[in-house]
């Protein structure tokens, strides 16, 4: 069985490529021409812009599974380039959704707690998104093309994503945490943004059991913890044994330049837990997790 993999170069791709070494043949995607070397797994230098290359790729490989992970995923960024944000995190998932739809392959698309407005908190898979700002407006779309493309098709609404990265560098809080705070460094964190944060290393395994299972349609993969980032920051500093003082309390709405962000996104994973054998971990557990996992 051949799994796809974009965004193979990313955070949350390297541990998915960590859960699904030795199940499946996993081809990745990525960018770089000088990709970490992985053995057994095939990587395949890619721009997703690139709709021809892409396609003719798909039918070489003719995966079994695709996960997407590929994103253009920093809020800030896609606020200012919107016009690019499109074309990444809605035409690139559209193009994906009907190359799978095409040929009967199952697809999870790796969404956002941040489609939601962060009004109501404990947001279940039923509830309406409401996107704040122009990245999550351009999550909600893939979601809409991932979904229409076929029942058995995937969106995971991913939760704030904690831990070390497995495979690379990625998008990682906690590596720029640790390497802060190792020299001393204050690190502010916002205490009105509300989240479920779920660890990388569960949130990979959740991710690779979607690609197996037969469930389709949408889920939240969140954590069971639900705290604002300020409390977290100050939770993991503590748990490592930094000063609780190099935690700052910021107010994020308050920044001048930063893209509207949801207050309380947190996700309620009740269905995660029933569909998915993987358990759901505590803010705790997660990073218990993260700092001893080997690759
Ligand atoms: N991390 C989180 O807290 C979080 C939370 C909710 C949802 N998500 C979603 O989860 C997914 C994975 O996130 P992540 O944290 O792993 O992000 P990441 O570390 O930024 O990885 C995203 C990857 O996408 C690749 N990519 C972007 N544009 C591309 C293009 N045109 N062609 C090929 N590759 C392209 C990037 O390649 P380069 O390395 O070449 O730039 C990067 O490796 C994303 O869809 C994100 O929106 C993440």
């Amino acid at each position: 069985m051949k799994l796809l993999i974009t965004g193979f170069n990313g955070f949350v791709a390297g541990s998915v490529i960590a859960h699904a070494k030795g199940n499946w043949e996993i081809h990745g995607i990525g960018r770089s021409e000088n990709p970490l070397n992985v053995p057994g797994i095939y990587y395949h230098n890619l721009d997703l812009l690139d709709e021809q290359g892409f396609t003719s790729l798909f039918n070489e490989i003719r995966p079994d599974a695709v996960i997407h992970a590929a994103a253009m995923a920093n809020i800030d960024i896609c606020q200012v380039n919107q016009e690019m944000a499109e074309r990444v995190n809605v035409g690139v998932t559209k193009m994906i959704a009907r190359l799978c739809s095409e040929h009967g392959v199952k697809m999870v698309f790796c969404s956002t707690d941040t489609v939601f407005d962060g009004v109501k908190g404990d947001y279940v898979e039923t509830d309406i998104p409401y996107p704040l700002n122009y990245y999550a407006e351009t999550k909600v779309k893939g979601e809409q093309h991932v979904l229409s493309a076929s029942p058995k098709n995937v969106v995971a609404r991913l939760a704030l994503v904690m831990g070390l990265p497995v495979i690379g560098k990625g998008n990682s809080f906690l590596a720029d945490m640790i390497g802060k705070l190792s020299k001393g460094i204050e690190i502010p964190f916002p205490a009105n943004e509300t989240r479920t944060p779920v660890d990388v290393i569960t949130l990979g395994s959740s991710l690779v059991e979607l690609a197996e299972n037969q469930f389709g349609g949408i889920i939240h993969l969140s954590g069971n913890t639900k705290i604002n980032r300020y409390q977290m920051g100050l939770e993991i500093a503590t748990i490592l044994g930094y000063p609780a003082n190099l935690i700052v309390s910021i107010d994020s709405n308050s920044m001048v330049g930063r893209a509207p962000r949801a207050n309380d996104a947190s996700m309620d994973n009740s269905l995660a837990k029933k569909v998915i054998k993987t358990p759901m971990r505590t803010l705790a557990e997660g990073l218990n997790l993260t700092l001893n996992f080997k690759f």
